[in-house]
């Protein structure tokens, strides 16, 4: 263990798997106290289960970030527990498909924005107050490179990391002019190899035919660094932005996406 967010307590939504689990693990290695949550408690208990027997410090609390009522439950858990909450990483996410935006239906759209939208806003209206009462801490909100440019067939997803990407500004400037010490900033992976591709859905109404997306076959073709990023290295921006190493940093977006943003590399040899 080493200690860059040592003291601190750090709230890591959908922590049972992908990027949530490497920002659950490395913050907690990094010596935080770690609360992991997520709608899917059997993967959540063995991720808290693994890092304290190496001797960290997390729990697990099943949560459906869409909900208000668990959110009012978990802040309250946070503030008996410990008293204080440092960080929050609003990570959960979802992503839904279509082969074109006229297959989307209405309840998958709203679906999208629930998880997506609704549980980041939910996520900063119950942990600021806890953050507010010791005089600071650090929101990162996961966004997303397709929150920075279209994202053919995922336009709904891209839209909510869209949003998250201005709501993380708003939110920082309106901290920044509270002077109440909270940071905020959003962070955008590119093609990450994490579970969620095999997830994505199409819509209830779309095209049942597609094969599962493979991250690292599509990341060979579209990203400079030709290759699909793991989560451990959406992680370290994470700890980055959790620590006091960023203490100057606010309303920023980190992108972290093998060159994705900045344009297209073609290989020579
Ligand atoms: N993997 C990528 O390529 C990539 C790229 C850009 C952004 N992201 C974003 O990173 C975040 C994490 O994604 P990931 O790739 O680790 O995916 P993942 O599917 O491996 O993990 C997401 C976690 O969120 C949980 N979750 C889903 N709905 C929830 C809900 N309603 N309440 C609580 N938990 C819920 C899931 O159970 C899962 O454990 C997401 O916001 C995603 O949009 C991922």
């Amino acid at each position: 263990m080493t200690g860059q967010v040592e003291g601190k307590v750090a709230l890591v939504t959908g922590g049972a798997s992908g990027i949530g689990e490497a920002v659950v693990e490395l913050l907690a290695k990094e010596s935080a106290t770690v609360i992991a949550t997520d709608v899917d408690d059997l993967r959540g208990p063995e991720v808290v289960a693994r890092i304290t027997k190496a001797g960290g410090k997390a729990i697990f609390l099943e949560q459906d970030v869409t909900s208000e009522e668990r959110w009012v439950e978990i802040a309250a858990e946070i503030a008996k527990r410990y008293g204080r909450l440092d960080v929050l990483v609003a990570n959960a996410g979802i992503g839904i498909a279509v082969p074109s935006i006229v297959d989307m239906t209405l309840a998958d759209w709203r679906k999208q924005n629930a998880v997506n939208l609704d549980g980041v806003f939910l996520s900063v209206k119950h942990c600021l107050p806890l953050m507010r009462k010791i005089g600071g801490g650090s929101i990162i909100m996961m966004s997303s490179l397709a929150g920075l440019r279209g994202a053919p067939g995922l336009s709904a997803y891209s839209a909510t990391k869209g949003g998250v990407r201005l709501f993380a500004k708003s939110i920082a400037m309106e901290c920044a002019g509270a002077g109440d010490g909270i940071r905020v900033n959003s962070v955008h992976p590119g093609i990450i190899d994490t579970p969620i591709w095999g997830k994505i859905p199409t819509s209830a109404a779309g095209n049942q035919g597609n094969a599962p997306i493979d991250p690292e076959e599509r990341a060979k073709l579209a990203t400079p660094l030709a290759r699909a990023g793991q989560a451990a290295e959406i992680a370290s921006g994470v700890l980055y932005l959790a620590s006091d190493a960023s203490r100057y940093v606010t309303g920023t977006e980190l992108v972290i996406d093998g060159g994705m943003n900045a344009g297209s590399a073609p290989r020579r040899a």
